[in-house]
């Protein structure tokens, strides 16, 4: 156990080396020759990034039968959720300095863009209710709302899919590990619902 709350806070220290990297090369000018470029890269890769090992959470627990791994999940989504916002504010103050109709047409007229936002908007209402008081009042209906988390994890990928417009193999292989977590949870449902034949 104690062991596992080591762990817990090695993956905590983990998870701020991104924005501590980003800060740092911000004061010493080393954030490349396209700093917004670069940042608005950084914190979507790495929103995307924490997105996905939350997902992976649930089948290592299954596969392990650690349960303390659930412990992780929570923090793993919130960082998720915290470098979606750093990638969104990047979004609003470096690229456009809060020009609101500038905004609202490139949500429009840009795919990748409304995807973008569509992601960030599912993503809100599960970190708001990921405290424990949440999850006890809504009860059964916690469950049902944090599914959504796998429709974000969709929107997601599509999003970097129509950021590239060359090479597709980095967006081809969040698909594949997307599809491999969300084939294994269908898998488990199949096999623990169904009757067993033998
Ligand atoms: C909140 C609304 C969002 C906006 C306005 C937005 C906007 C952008 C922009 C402008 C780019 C760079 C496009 C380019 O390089 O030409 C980008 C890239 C990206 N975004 Fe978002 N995004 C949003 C939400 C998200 C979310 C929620 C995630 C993940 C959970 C995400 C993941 C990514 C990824 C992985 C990339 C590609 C990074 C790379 O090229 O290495 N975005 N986004």
């Amino acid at each position: 156990m104690k062991g596992f709350t080591t762990f817990r806070r090695l993956v905590f220290a983990a998870a701020l080396v991104p924005a501590a990297a980003l800060t740092y090369g911000a004061f010493t000018n080393n954030l490349t020759a396209n700093p917004i470029d670069y940042i608005t890269d950084i914190t979507g890769l790495t929103a995307l990034t924490f997105l996905t090992l939350s997902l992976t959470v649930t089948p290592l627990r299954r596969l392990t039968g650690r349960n303390e791994l659930i412990k992780l999940r929570r923090m793993l989504g919130l960082f998720a959720f915290f470098y979606a916002c750093l990638h969104l504010s990047t979004w609003v103050v470096l690229d456009w300095f809060f020009d609101f109709a500038s905004m609202t047409s490139d949500v429009v007229e840009r795919p990748f863009i409304t995807l973008g936002m569509v992601t960030f908007l599912l993503l809100l209402p599960l970190a708001v209710t990921s405290t424990a008081g949440m999850i006890r009042r809504l009860g059964k209906r916690w469950q049902q709302l944090h599914r959504l988390v796998y429709v974000a994890a969709i929107t997601a990928v599509v999003h970097f899919w129509w950021v590239v417009k060359a090479d597709f193999r980095e967006p081809r292989l969040w698909a594949v590990a997307l599809s491999v977590l969300l084939g294994f949870r269908a898998w488990w449902t199949l096999r623990t619902r169904l009757p067993s034949r033998s």
